[in-house]
């Protein structure tokens, strides 16, 4: 039997005031009439802290845009989870936040200064999140800022680190983009050179020396020898639940098709952790083929990315194409070569 999964990344909606090019939520999002209501998404919460769930991640879209968000994040906390508030910071003002039961707020920012910010976000955020870090500060909550890079801002990571820590965050995630849902769409304006992720990366170890804030640095994969572990393996240590219900190995796993994804509205959400064919699918290392069957990074990266495996070779079964032991790495140096800067398509907002 599975262990316990240790976090929920519970996806309230994916309504959203930002317009972000590079979100990796869903190209087809889910609308306001098909999420779960407050009674079933505290019934999520109950089942999720009964399997063993001590963290819950209130994400979307925008969390903030569910109403019923002091009583959710309320209902959470009194189960005795430890309750992470994922925002872009719009409508974070000091009065609902001190509404909030959450412990702890990792907020956005795209870019290092208000143009840059909001040409990426596609509204004006920027002075909403330096607002929104404000009132965090006032009430005294711990701070994560999280910043996805990518060629259009990874070359001011030095102003970003700054920025972060002018706002009070003790923890910064620079995350390199992830190219599913929108970001895949938008590759090819987003993928940033060699010679940019080298700068960045001396730029982030130098400014490692010099600061107390926690640095976090995920790489940028399809210019890495190896893929990143993924969620830690599949079905290991997180489960994601979709705005209608949908219970996701990882938050992309829409794209896999023929996974037989199931919905907590039909089923309980331990049954679907253990015995789910979607969350079984991936599961450990017995279903791996080489070269990751006899590789002996298996249990470091678990494969890769069961997604990105999907979508660059159509089947999710395959070594993530990044690993440069793959067979199909040719199709992501193919991918690199052909990069040419595009102009970057915005999401519609969609509160
Ligand atoms: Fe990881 Fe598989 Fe590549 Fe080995 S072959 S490094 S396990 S992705
Ligand atoms: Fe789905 Fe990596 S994003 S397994």
């Amino acid at each position: 039997m599975a262990e316990a999964p240790f976090g929920l990344l519970a996806e309230l909606t994916h309504r959203c005031p930002l317009r972000c090019g590079y979100c990796s939520n869903p190209v087809e999002l889910i609308r306001r009439e098909a999420e779960l209501d407050t009674a079933a998404w505290r019934s999520v919460f109950d089942q999720a802290r009964a399997l063993g769930v001590l963290q819950v991640h209130l994400s979307g879209g925008e969390p903030l845009a569910r109403r019923d968000l002091p009583d959710l994040a309320a209902h959470a906390s009194g189960l005795g989870c430890y309750v992470n508030l994922v925002t872009s910071g719009l409508g974070l003002t000091p009065e609902r936040l001190a509404d909030l039961a959450v412990d702890h707020v990792q907020l956005s920012v795209q870019d290092a200064d208000q143009a840059d910010n909001d040409r990426i976000a596609g509204v004006k955020a920027f002075r909403h999140k330096l607002k929104a870090a404000q009132a965090v500060h006032e009430v005294g909550l711990p701070l994560t800022v999280n910043a996805v890079l990518h060629r259009l801002n990874v070359d001011h990571v030095g102003a970003i680190i700054a920025l972060a820590a002018e706002l009070g965050a003790q923890r910064l995630e620079l995350a390199n983009a992830q190219y599913y849902g929108w970001a895949l769409r938008n590759r090819a304006a987003l993928l940033p050179s060699r010679a940019q992720l080298a700068e960045a990366d001396r730029v982030v170890a130098a400014a490692r020396a010099h600061t107390d804030m926690e640095i976090v640095h995920v790489i940028a994969d399809y210019h890495e020898a190896h893929p990143k572990p993924c969620m830690h393996g599949w079905g290991a240590r997180q489960l994601t639940v979709a705005p209608d219900g949908t219970v996701l190995p990882c938050p992309a796993a829409t794209v896999i098709t023929g996974l037989g994804l199931e919905n907590v509205r039909d089923r309980p959400l331990a049954a679907i952790w253990h015995d789910s064919p979607s969350f079984e699918a991936f599961r450990g290392t017995d279903w791996m083929r080489e070269p990751c069957r006899s590789c002996v990074r298996r249990e470091i990266d678990f494969g890769g990315c069961r997604c990105q495996a999907f979508q660059l070779t159509g089947d999710a079964a395959n070594t993530d194409p990044v690993c440069s032991l793959s067979p199909h790495r040719p199709a992501v140096e193919a991918i690199l070569d052909a990069a040419t800067p595009e102009d970057l398509r915005m999401r519609k907002a969609t509160l």
